[in-house]
């Protein structure tokens, strides 16, 4: 079933919110990865045809953020920061620490389809780093003993304590 069939209503919702057609882009492309967990050829080339666009350009966009997944990723997707001031607190160190737990590097999954590991840029959270984002939550100022016992926690019960929640805006201060 194509998303245009299965999300009619919701690809509709999503249309009206902008007066450009092409600014919803991002949004459909979010629905796509919902839907698979990662953007397929297919995904792409329904949306260019929504959208007006051609596949190339739904494609650039694709590959230009790494919040996008262009392959299927683990139950848990762990994005480790390695932007310049996550690096300058030790970033290295966790990716180095994970590989040693998991045995995966950037790129790979876990043999049993638990855990994806990915190297991205800046996540906006750079006063506490190093830090991580497992599926949408945030794991900062990680060590060696939270990485392990955020590990342990998602095999265990599917989620851990640690996280510190998706990345919000700070409310505007008032003057
Ligand atoms: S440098 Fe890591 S969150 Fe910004």
């Amino acid at each position: 079933m194509t998303l245009s069939e299965k999300y009619r209503d919701e690809i509709a919702a999503i249309l009206a919110r902008y007066p450009v057609k092409r600014s919803a882009l991002i949004p459909l492309l979010y629905l796509a990865q919902r839907e698979q967990g990662y953007i397929t050829e297919e995904a792409m080339i329904e949306i260019a045809g929504i959208l007006g666009l051609t596949p190339p350009q739904v494609y650039e966009t694709v590959t230009f953020y790494t919040l996008f997944n262009r392959k299927p990723v683990g139950k848990f997707h762990i994005q480790i920061c390695k932007s310049l001031m996550c690096a300058l607190v030790g970033s290295d160190s966790v990716i180095e620490w994970i590989n040693t737990k998991l045995g995966i590097g950037p790129g790979e999954t876990t043999p049993d389809g638990l855990f994806t590991l990915s190297l991205v840029e800046c996540l906006a959270s750079c006063g506490t780093g190093p830090m991580m984002q497992i599926n949408d939550d945030y794991y900062e100022r990680l060590t060696e003993e939270k990485v392990d016992q955020i590990l342990s926690d998602l095999r265990s019960t599917g989620s851990s304590q640690l996280k510190s929640g998706p990345f919000m805006w700070p409310e505007p201060t008032k003057t």
